[in-house]
């Protein structure tokens, strides 16, 4: 329910409790994994979609989830213990909201009430990190999401690595520098879906934008994590 405060003091609990046991290394992992929970959904069909499937040891297993899902899904059991009544869903967006504060990003509210799938979510519905602008856009409308969507999410490649190497400078903090090295094109190990989006003319404003702009950055970002996580669920409680 809209405003209902003992939700919100509870969410802020399993937040502050996550906060506090994520080894920082596992932060990255946290974002991804909130975004392959969701990033299944299809809009037209109604499948997939921020259902904590990423808990069943099917989907956990999947190469999408290589790296330190496994690790991730520990310290989401603990907090399951702490709060059983809480939906795996629920647990799986406050990780990575959890782990955006943990490196100094904002602290997002995503709500409580996210239904739980006991079925693994359809495959091969996440981008690779080899398409090019055109498909990023067709995959994040199939979402439910739009291309300022897309560009403000990708964001979240300011932390973390890809194949060992990291994104930006600083993997460990969660600040624009993603949109400052695709602007001066000096990425340390940049996915070609990372410049697709300086390439294409519909989604490099927004990537100047946020370049110079870090407080839209986050704005934004907060604004479409929240909607991303809630992403095949009936009822969007805010
Ligand atoms: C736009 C399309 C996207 C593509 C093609 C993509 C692809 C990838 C790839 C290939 C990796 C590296 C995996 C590895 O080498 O182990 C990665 C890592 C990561 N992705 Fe994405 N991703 C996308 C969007 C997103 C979104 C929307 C989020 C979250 C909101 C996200 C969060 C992350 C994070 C935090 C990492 C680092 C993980 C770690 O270091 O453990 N990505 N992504």
């Amino acid at each position: 329910m809209a405003g209902d405060d003992s939700l919100e003091i509870q969410e802020d609990a399993i937040r502050a409790f996550l906060v506090e046991l994520m080894p920082i290394e596992h932060a990255p992992a946290h974002v991804r994994l909130a975004f392959h929970d969701a990033g299944t959904y299809d809009v037209h069909s109604r499948t997939g979609g921020a259902h904590g499937a990423v808990h069943l040891k099917e989907e956990i297993q999947r190469a999408d989830n290589t790296g330190w899902g496994q690790a991730c899904m520990e310290l989401l059991a603990l907090a399951k213990e702490q709060f059983p009544t809480v939906s795996w869903a629920d647990l799986v967006a406050i990780g990575g909201a959890a782990a955006i504060e943990k490196t100094g990003g904002p602290a997002i509210r995503v709500g409580l009430g996210r239904t739980d799938a006991d079925e693994p979510s359809p495959p091969h519905r996440l981008p690779g990190g080899y398409e090019g602008a055109t498909m990023l856009k067709r995959m994040f409308a199939r979402m439910g999401l739009g291309v300022r969507d897309l560009v403000a999410l990708s964001g979240a490649h300011t932390l973390g690595f890809t194949q060992r190497k990291p994104f930006t400078h600083d993997p460990w903090v969660f600040s624009n520098s993603y949109y400052t090295q695709l602007v001066e094109l000096k990425g340390s190990a940049l996915l070609g879906t990372d410049t697709a989006l300086i390439d294409d003319p519909e989604l490099r404003p927004y990537v100047e934008l946020y370049a110079r702009d870090q407080d839209q950055f986050m704005a934004d970002f907060a604004d479409a994590y929240y909607r991303l996580t809630w992403l095949g669920n009936e009822q969007v409680i805010r």
